[in-house]
Formats: structure tokens, C-alpha cells, sequence
């Protein structure tokens, strides 16, 4: 069984211009216990993603079809009181800014224990003691006197942790972080990224690990996929990603990683220097170009990729990769 399968997943924004489609055709699975990267430029649809995942999108979002199947039940087409009961139970989510995500007026501790008090019935002397376990076990240095801080007096790396044990506390399958390390510097992203990589490790969760930073996740992850404006490129083991992309825009993606021949010894965390990837910008959304989405930025583009849209094509390493380049049947008949 697939424990996440979205499917053809296109959703349109409302916006001043009117409606614009944003997600096109989208699809990822995640296997039970396995661990995927969502990856793409700032823009490409990666939070959209995320959210229709969790069956939440934002106001003014809008499915036009597919379906995000979560443990055999299409989550788009539950009510809110079912879907209620999926989220923070069976599926969790830890957003890109902690800070919004608490709630500022209450201790990080009764936020845990409220957490706590949801999924078992235990007294509050007991779900202090059971939160502070939890605040330890996700890092946090004196769990104690973090128990009656405010979101306010923790620094973003601690924040994140706290948001990471409420997430955790219910015990999901599934486990969706969007830019979890985001807000944090270089040495804290590398922490709570082994942190999560722990935590689904020890809980036996499945991950799908959104960033916008290919090189960072890929020491998390087994599989990757790739998004560019709206739309899965390439999808495939996170190695063969790394060893011999598929997509022009994952090999560019790729060679701005500093020295991709050591990506192996690759410290976590170290970031990808923050030069543009390539030339150009992706296209806007009201202005998609007619055939391939990054043929006005691919140096490997030729006639075909400005007339038509390619489809995917199964690549040799088990993944897929949406390229002209790829097309066997073309070169055959050349
Ligand atoms: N609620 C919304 N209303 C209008 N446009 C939106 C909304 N949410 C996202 N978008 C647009 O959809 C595109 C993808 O957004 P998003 O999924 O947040 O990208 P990413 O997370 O990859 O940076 C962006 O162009 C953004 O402006
Ligand atoms: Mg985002």
C-alpha cells in the first residue's frame, strides 16, 4: 500500500487577473516509513503541495482534479470533521515559521500538554511530566524551564523543536515538514534536519521533506522530486538525482551544489552558495510558454520543446523525468 499517492493534482488561484492554474497534473507517493524530498524554486507550487496533502489549501486555492489519497481515502473528498480526525492524528505538519504555528499567549509546555491530553487521558501532573519527556526527546536543552516558556522567550531553533513534539506526540504515519529549517541558521538546520531524520527513523514515520535547497535534503531523503513551475519534472532515487540528474533543471540544479564529487562526505546542512541556479527566472503562471515550462531557460532545448508539452518518460535509474531528451521513440525514428 502507498501511505500517500497524489494524483493529477492541478489547482487554480484566484487572483486580481482572475483564475490561474498553479499545480498541473502534480503526483508524488510516499511508501510507508519512506522519506521524500519536495524540491523547486521559490514559487514552483512546492507549499501548495504540501497543503492539498494535508487536504488544507489556502483561501482562494481551488482543486480543479485529482486526488490526494492518504492510507486509501482520498482526503479531498472527506468532510472537515473526518479530515479533522486524520490530520494530528495519522498525518502531521510542521510549517516553515514555527513562531506561526504557536500560539503566543500560551507556554510552550501547555501547548505540549494539551497535545498530550488530546491523544491520551492522563492528569496534568502527568502530562507535564509526559511533555517534558517529549521536549527532551526532540533536543530541547532543560526541558523543564522551557515547559513555562513563551513561544517569544525560545530562540527559532527551539520553537521548532516544541512544534516538532506536537506534531510527533499523536504518532502519524506521516510526517509533512515544509521549509521546517527555513528560519534557522546553517549549524540549527543541520540539527533539526537530523533531528526529523531521527525522529522518523525511531517512530517508524514516513517523511515528505519540502525545501527549496536540493543539496540539504538529499541527506535526509531516498527519493526526490523535483518541481518546476507547477509541475513534477523529475522523480527519482535520491542518489541517482545526485550522481547523474536526469532533467536539464536538475543538472543545473545539481552543478551549482559546491562540489558534487564529494556530495557523499557532504556535511549536513552545508548550503548550496546562494548564486542564481541558472539564468532567467521561471515563467509566470499567467504566462506559461506553450511547450516545455523551462525550455526558454534550457541550454539542451531544441525545436520540439517550444511546440509541445512533453510527457514523463521512465528514466534508467527507476525514476521519471518530464524531457524530449528521453524520448527513445523520437530518437528511433530519427
Ligand atoms: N492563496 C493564494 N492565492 C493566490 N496565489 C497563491 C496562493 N498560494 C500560492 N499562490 C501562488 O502560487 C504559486 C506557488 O506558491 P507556493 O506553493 O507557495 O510556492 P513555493 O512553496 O514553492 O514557494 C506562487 O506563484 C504563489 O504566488
Ligand atoms: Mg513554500
Amino acid at each position: 500500500m502507498t501511505l500517500l499517492a497524489i494524483r493529477d493534482l492541478t489547482v487554480s488561484v484566484r487572483g486580481p487577473a482572475g483564475k490561474t492554474t498553479i499545480l498541473d497534473r502534480v503526483g508524488l507517493s510516499v511508501e510507508p516509513g519512506g522519506a521524500v524530498a519536495l524540491v523547486g524554486e521559490s514559487g514552483s507550487g512546492k507549499s501548495l503541495t504540501a497543503f492539498a496533502a494535508m487536504g488544507l489549501l489556502p483561501a482562494g486555492a481551488r482543486v480543479e482534479s485529482g486526488s490526494v489519497l492518504f492510507e486509501d481515502k482520498n482526503l479531498l473528498e472527506l468532510r472537515e470533521r473526518e479530515l479533522c480526525a486524520v490530520r494530528g492524528a495519522r498525518l502531521a505538519m510542521v510549517f516553515q515559521e514555527p513562531s506561526a504555528a504557536l500560539n503566543p499567549v500560551y507556554t510552550i509546555g501547555s501547548q505540549i500538554s494539551e497535545a498530550v491530553r488530546l491523544h491520551q487521558s492522563i492528569s496534568r501532573r502527568d502530562a507535564r511530566a509526559l511533555a517534558e519527556r517529549w521536549l527532551a526527546d526532540v533536543g530541547m536543552p532543560a526541558p523543564s524551564r522551557a515547559y513555562d516558556s513563551y513561544p517569544h522567550e525560545l530562540s527559532g531553533g527551539m520553537r521548532q523543536r516544541a512544534l516538532l513534539a506536537i506534531a510527533l506526540i499523536a504518532g502519524p504515519s506521516l510526517l509533512i515538514a515544509d521549509e521546517p529549517t527555513a528560519s534557522l541558521d546553517r549549524t540549527l538546520e543541520a540539527q533539526v534536519l537530523e533531528l526529523i531524520a531521527e525522529q522518523r527513523r525511531k517512530r517508524k514515520m514516513a517523511l515528505l521533506l519540502v525545501s527549496h535547497d536540493l543539496a540539504t535534503v538529499s541527506e535526509v531523503t531516498v527519493r526526490v522530486v523535483v518541481l518546476y513551475a507547477g509541475e513534477v519534472v523529475e522523480e527519482g532515487p535520491t542518489a541517482s538525482m545526485l550522481d547523474a540528474p536526469a532533467h536539464p533543471y536538475t543538472q543545473a540544479l545539481v552543478a551549482s551544489i559546491p562540489d558534487p564529487s564529494k556530495h557523499g562526505q557532504r556535511r549536513l546542512g552545508q548550503r548550496a552558495p546562494l548564486l542564481p541556479v541558472l539564468p532567467g527566472a521561471p515563467p509566470r503562471f499567467d504566462m506559461l510558454p506553450p511547450g516545455c515550462r523551462f525550455a526558454p531557460r534550457c541550454d539542451q532545448a531544441f525545436d520540439r520543446c517550444a511546440a509541445e508539452r512533453p510527457p514523463l518518460y521512465a528514466t534508467s535509474a527507476g525514476g521519471s523525468v518530464r524531457c524530449f531528451l528521453y524520448d527513445t521513440k523520437a530518437e528511433a525514428a530519427s
